[in-house]
């Protein structure tokens, strides 16, 4: 069997991730066309994949029909909806990174491209496909803790990870791009209705807001700085951009976040030196040199918890909160008629309240693909073999879900926003 072909648009970092799936996995699938507005990562982007200049684009309007079989949409998030739509017209498949789009109506008029042009569709939704979370649905499916009642999940951001991307960054601004429910947490809104499926949601409410990343909340002995590089306090500052970035510059790692500062998926800075002297100057000049009590376009909340009940008077709660040393590593305790599991993103635990007995389950000793060099977890790779699986059989089901599964996840989040906002309970 030929490899599957795709064409990456938006060759960031997630266009990279994708792509180097498939470079590690060139017999199953092969990136044969790009479409990338920054010159620089479209040309080295172009080099790793050995992509003729016929099927090199700037603008995704002039991408014709027959390239490749589907196309990966790994643009900021206000960008996927017009491109999908146009894309899937002209027949490619599509893996829309999450998310789908910033509104409702969006997300449907995504939603109706994909039913209406008959591709397959996979969402970046990439923790359903991680090899813990496969584990974990197995033991659920199989009824080991009986009927699912209450859902507890907590999504730590990190607090350093918050400033960089929800304070400093990309996701500071709800206008730019999207609310922090859903920028951050459409994963995990996405793994409580999986986990709790074929039971759906059907109320949601929501408190929370921006608590500590704001004027008023600026120490005093920070003073008028607005610049972590004039701050007084920029040695001890928890969330000193020079604390962040400087140490990172100085072992020459590269990678995220340095590369986001630096404004590019590769960084060229061959020495500790000269990686420092790129990384102050971009402090100096740039967004991740702000002080983060001074930003006055971040607006996306820093704390949230949403609470959904879903048919037959089961519960979830899911709390999103940037003041964490875990980056990321989700906790989540599933409590059933017969047993509880406690989980941690790697391994989880299954109690069995009739036997008393507990056991600890390694997904490593799952009979699940793995893929030991991707991020999340391994469910970058999980969705990329599952999407895969997909296009070689032409079978939606190989995805574990379709269009209309990922537009209910995301009506949840937005659901669960307007209930915060709103102050009320959100019938679905
Ligand atoms: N699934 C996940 O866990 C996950 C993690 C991080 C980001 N994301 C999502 O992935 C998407 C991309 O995020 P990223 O961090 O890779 O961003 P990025 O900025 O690294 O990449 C986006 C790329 O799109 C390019 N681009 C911009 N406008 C374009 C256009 N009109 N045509 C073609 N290319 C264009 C940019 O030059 C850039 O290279 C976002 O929607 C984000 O929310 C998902």
């Amino acid at each position: 069997m030929s490899p599957v072909t795709f064409i990456v648009v938006g060759a960031g970092q997630r266009g990279n991730v994708y792509g180097d799936f498939c470079l590690r996995n060139p017999l199953a699938a092969s990136v044969v066309a790009v479409c990338e507005t920054n010159s620089k990562r479209k040309r080295n982007f172009v080099d790793k994949h050995s992509i003729s200049q016929d099927n090199v684009f700037d603008d995704y309007k002039l991408i014709p029909a027959g390239l490749a079989q589907a196309a990966v949409v790994s643009t900021l998030d206000d960008l996927h909806v017009d491109m999908v739509v146009r894309l899937a017209s002209l027949g490619y498949s599509i893996l829309c990174e999450k998310p789908m789009a910033t509104t409702l109506a969006d997300c449907e008029r995504m939603r109706k491209a994909v039913k209406d042009n008959n591709v397959l569709f996979a969402c970046g939704h990439v923790l359903r496909y991680s090899p813990y979370t496969r584990a974990l649905k197995k033991v659920l499916d199989a009824g080991e803790i009986g009927d699912i009642v209450n859902i507890a999940h907590i999504e730590p951001v990190g607090w350093y990870h918050f400033a960089h991307s929800f304070v400093r960054g990309n996701w500071r601004n709800e206008a730019q791009t999207s609310f922090s429910l859903m920028t951050k947490c459409c994963h995990d809104i996405d793994l409580l209705l999986h986990y709790m499926t074929p039971n759906k949601a059907t109320r949601v409410s929501s408190f929370g807001g921006l608590y500590h990343f704001k004027k008023s909340q600026k120490p005093k002995a920070a003073g008028t700085a607005t610049k972590c590089l004039e701050c007084p306090l920029k040695d001890s500052c928890a969330y000193s951009a020079t604390q962040l970035y400087i140490p990172n510059a100085r072992r020459l790692n590269r990678g995220w976040p340095v590369s986001v500062v630096c404004e590019g998926a590769e960084v060229d800075a061959q020495t500790p030196k000269d990686l420092e002297d790129l990384v102050m100057d971009k402090l100096a000049n740039g967004p991740y040199g702000n002080c983060v009590y001074e930003i006055e376009d971040n607006d996306v909340c820093d704390q949230q918890v949403v609470n959904v009940e879903f048919e037959g008077g089961k519960t979830a709660t899911m709390t999103m909160i940037a003041f964490t040393e875990a980056v990321c590593q989700r906790s989540t305790r599933i409590h059933g008629t017969k047993g509880e599991i406690i989980g941690d993103m790697s391994k989880f635990t299954v109690f069995n309240f009739e036997t008393r007995e507990k056991r600890q389950v390694d997904p490593a000793t799952f009979d699940l693909d793995k893929d030991g060099t991707s991020g999340h977890g391994g469910g970058d790779s999980g969705l990329m073999n599952a999407f895969v699986r997909a296009l070689q059989t032409g079978d939606q089901s190989k995805v574990g879900c379709d269009v209309d599964d990922v537009f209910n996840s995301h009506a949840l989040v937005f659901a669960a926003e307007e209930a915060r906002r709103k102050g009320t309970v959100v019938s679905l």
